[in-house]
């Protein structure tokens, strides 16, 4: 939008106004309305991308041409599902979940929608269990949307692990409006923008907190 009010960061998206294009453009049928709904009758943080995000993130896996998926934060399969769902016949995810409980509602959730067979949910600390996945590479697409703090080390991860023209995508990449904060999670968050810039063709999308997308440079690595 191109004003000096909404370049600043104003944003026109009312209610209402949110509540119809998400409803237009990236509704839920019973297994995305199984994931998003999971959290709060759960007790789990209702903290999922929402609609819109979903949804652009299930386009950009249809856009690249993804077979093969990584996803740092599982929560409750929301966007695990987004993304399976575009991926073709022979396409897999792998999805990383810290929490042995968040995993069991995420991998319930996944097998509801039918994407059991194509989605992997791997409960552990992402850092320590990405080596796992490493003989499946060079992957097409990764999504980092779990422990702030280290996605300087995922998006290195990203940049060792996708193809040339690849795509990582990050998503909080506004740190809750603590981006330019004096802390190890806001620097390690800056870094992550920095060095994906070097190695990606990149941009940070204003969502409401920020979503980097890059395509991974020829010689990005
Ligand atoms: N991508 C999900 C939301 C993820 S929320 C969606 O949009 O539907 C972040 C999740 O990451 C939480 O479930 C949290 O338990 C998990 N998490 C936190 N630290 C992690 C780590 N180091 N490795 C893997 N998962 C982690
Ligand atoms: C949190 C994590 C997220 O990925 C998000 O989109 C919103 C909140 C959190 O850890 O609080
Ligand atoms: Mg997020």
């Amino acid at each position: 939008m191109a004003d000096t009010d909404s370049r600043a960061g104003l944003r026109y998206a009312d209610q209402g106004g949110l509540d119809f294009v998400s409803r237009v453009h990236a509704s839920h049928d019973e297994g995305l309305a199984g994931a998003f709904d999971a959290p709060a009758s759960e007790d789990m943080p209702a903290i999922m991308v929402g609609p819109s995000e979903g949804k652009l993130l299930e386009l950009m896996v249809r856009l690249a041409g993804a077979t093969k998926v990584v996803e740092i934060g599982t929560l409750a399969g929301y966007s695990a599902i987004r993304m399976a769902r575009a991926l073709p016949d022979g396409g897999h995810l792998w999805t990383f979940e810290y929490d042995p409980r968040h995993a069991e509602v995420a991998r319930a959730n996944i097998a509801r929608a039918g994407l059991a067979d194509r989605v992997d949910v791997m409960v552990g600390a992402a850092l320590e269990q990405l080596p796992s996945i490493e003989s499946h590479g060079p992957f097409d697409l990764v999504f980092v949307d779990a422990d702030k703090g280290n996605y300087d080390n995922y998006g290195r991860w990203a940049r060792a692990h996708l193809r040339p023209g690849g795509l990582l995508v990050g998503d909080n990449a506004y740190l809750f409006g603590k981006l330019m904060e004096e802390s190890d999670t806001a620097a390690a968050m800056r870094r992550f923008h920095e060095e994906t810039a070097e190695a990606f063709d990149s941009v940070c999308v204003p969502t409401p907190d920020g979503m980097v997308i890059g395509i991974k440079k020829v010689n990005g690595y």
